[in-house]
């Protein structure tokens, strides 16, 4: 686990075409990460950015009439633009047509050369430019088609370098064997395990027929294949991501690459085998997650079902779509995006639980309290321990990655206080002075109890929690996981109503 560093990466995304949800979705889930571990405390270092090199770029390129750099440059713009509507909180943003990452891919290059796992030779096979990637005659669907992408495969056959991928079979067992698991969730890590049992073949690391790519340091007439480019980003990135830093001594190795299935293989046998070729550290752990469907499919450009994030986010602001993302796909597993789903967790949870929730304990506060929190905040120890139950249940989901059930465990303590007031009913006790302290508690613990929702959903939400955090009268409030806790923090604050959090999005038609 972390030591209190933390380093983690989202895959970087190909410049082929705009991105959509599906991408959106991993750069989403990524930052949550990234933002609770900056809440416990972590020095976090997050990583995210574009992979710019090989044939299924430069096709793209070529049929859109530009050169591999413009098109790369406009469409790797995109990307960044996507991570700032986001809310994306990385703390770089890498290009692999950075000439920073070339020299040091070139760097590592020479070492892997000089590691005696290089070699010279020939190879025919059945490539597909959509993953970049091999298959052996078995592998391919029926008609020659890639089991990825249900597009025709092409023989290429070319003199390469290859890395004796196959020396590393104990090595890649003994990591899988080790105590922390390299890969989770574990129906992954026993896929890798499966490919490795099964053999395998060496990688061949260069193209010859192509230029668009980082030239090969002792055989400029190929470039490094793409893939051996692109997973060096992880290590290239920490070299200049912050000149004069050493960010290399500080975060490596990565503490967690987040990415879907489809990359299962080059992340859990290619690059862990690449490190330790060259000497380096290997990472501690990949989260593979599933994938975001429409209609049944994976979305994605081939599939041509793609969905585009810009509009929701243009319609509710970016947080709604993050809440939806976090809770309608179960990390880890497969998950439907529709429009219905997502206006359906809109109104029923965003507006009515939580934002309803929100606005009735500042109204009350503010009717029956003159706008201040009670100071004193009574003995409800049954809410204060259903809060840090919560608290520390969304800490231990969090901690093993289980980001849905994390969500969820927030969800069950926004119930749990909507509850409350219908129990409570503040309107009636505030009829009788008698019962002034009652109230006083109510009003205390509903504040309180939110306060806590709003820290926790801060990785989540970060935008609107800020505000839900000002209504509770925490202006810029502390959003610390310590502080989460009872009695940390609204009493006696002036509450401050905002304008509904979540408001109803009227249909245009
Ligand atoms: N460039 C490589 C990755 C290199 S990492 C060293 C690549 N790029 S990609 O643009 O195809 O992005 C793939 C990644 O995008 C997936 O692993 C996943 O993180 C995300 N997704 C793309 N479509 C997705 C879905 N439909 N659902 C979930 N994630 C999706 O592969």
């Amino acid at each position: 686990m972390s030591d209190g560093r933390f380093y983690l990466t989202t895959p970087i995304y190909y410049v082929n075409a705009d991105p959509h949800i599906g991408h959106a979705y991993t750069t989403i889930m990524s930052d949550v990460i990234a933002r609770h571990r900056r809440q416990r405390g972590d020095d976090v270092f997050f990583l995210t950015g574009t992979d710019e090199h090989g044939s299924k770029v430069a096709e793209s390129a070529a049929a859109a009439g530009r050169s591999p750099r413009e098109h790369a440059d406009l469409l790797s713009e995109r990307f960044r633009a996507l991570g700032t509507e986001l809310e994306a909180s990385n703390d770089f943003f890498i290009r692999t047509s950075d000439a920073e990452h070339e020299q040091v891919v070139a760097q590592v290059l020479s070492r892997l050369h000089e590691s005696g796992d290089v070699y010279k030779g020939s190879y025919g096979g059945w490539y597909c430019t959509a993953c970049e990637a091999f298959y052996r005659e078995e592998e391919l669907l029926e008609g020659r088609m890639c089991p990825i992408h249900r597009t025709p495969v092409e023989w290429l056959e070319e003199e390469n370098w290859f890395f004796r991928l196959s020396a590393y079979r104990d090595r890649l067992l003994a990591l899988y064997a080790s105590e922390a698991p390299f890969v989770l969730p574990e129906t992954r890590l026993n896929e890798a395990r499966r490919m490795v049992e099964e053999g395998l073949e060496d990688l061949s690391i260069s193209r010859a027929q192509i230029d668009w790519g980082v030239p090969v340091p002792w055989d400029p007439d190929q470039v490094v294949y793409v893939w051996v480019d692109a997973l060096f980003n992880y290590y290239t990135a920490l070299t200049y991501a912050r000149p004069g830093e050493d960010l290399v001594e500080r975060f490596w190795p990565a503490d967690l690459h987040v990415m879907a299935k489809d990359i299962l293989k080059f992340h859990a046998v290619i690059w862990p085998a690449l490190l330790m070729a060259a000497g380096m550290a290997v990472p501690r752990q990949l989260f593979v997650h599933g994938y975001v469907l429409k209609g049944g499919e994976k979305m994605s450009k081939t599939a041509g079902n793609v969905i585009d994030p810009f509009p929701f986010i243009e319609r509710y602001g970016i947080d709604p779509l993050r809440y939806y993302l976090m809770r309608e796909v179960s990390f880890g597993e497969d998950g439907v995006f529709s429009a219905e789903g997502f206006e359906a967790r809109y109104t029923g949870e965003l507006a009515n639980e939580l934002g309803n929730l929100l606005n009735r304990t500042v109204s009350m506060i503010g009717r029956y309290r003159d706008g201040r929190v009670p100071s004193d905040p009574g003995d409800d120890d049954e809410l204060a321990s259903e809060v840090a139950t919560a608290v520390s249940a969304f800490c231990r989901e969090m901690d093993q990655l289980a980001l849905t059930r994390a969500a969820d465990v927030v969800w069950g303590l926004v119930r749990r206080l909507n509850r409350l007031v219908e129990e409570r009913a503040p309107w009636t006790l505030a009829k009788d002075p008698d019962r002034a302290r009652e109230l006083d508690q109510a009003l205390y613990s509903l504040a309180e109890g939110l306060r806590a929702v709003a820290v926790m959903l801060s990785s989540i939400m970060p935008g609107s929690m800020a505000r839900a955090l000002e209504a509770l009268g925490q202006p810029g409030g502390a959003i610390e996981m310590d502080v989460a806790g009872w009695g940390n923090g609204v009493a006696d604050a002036v509450v401050a109503p905002t304008g509904p959090l979540f408001p109803r999005i009227e249909d245009e038609e």
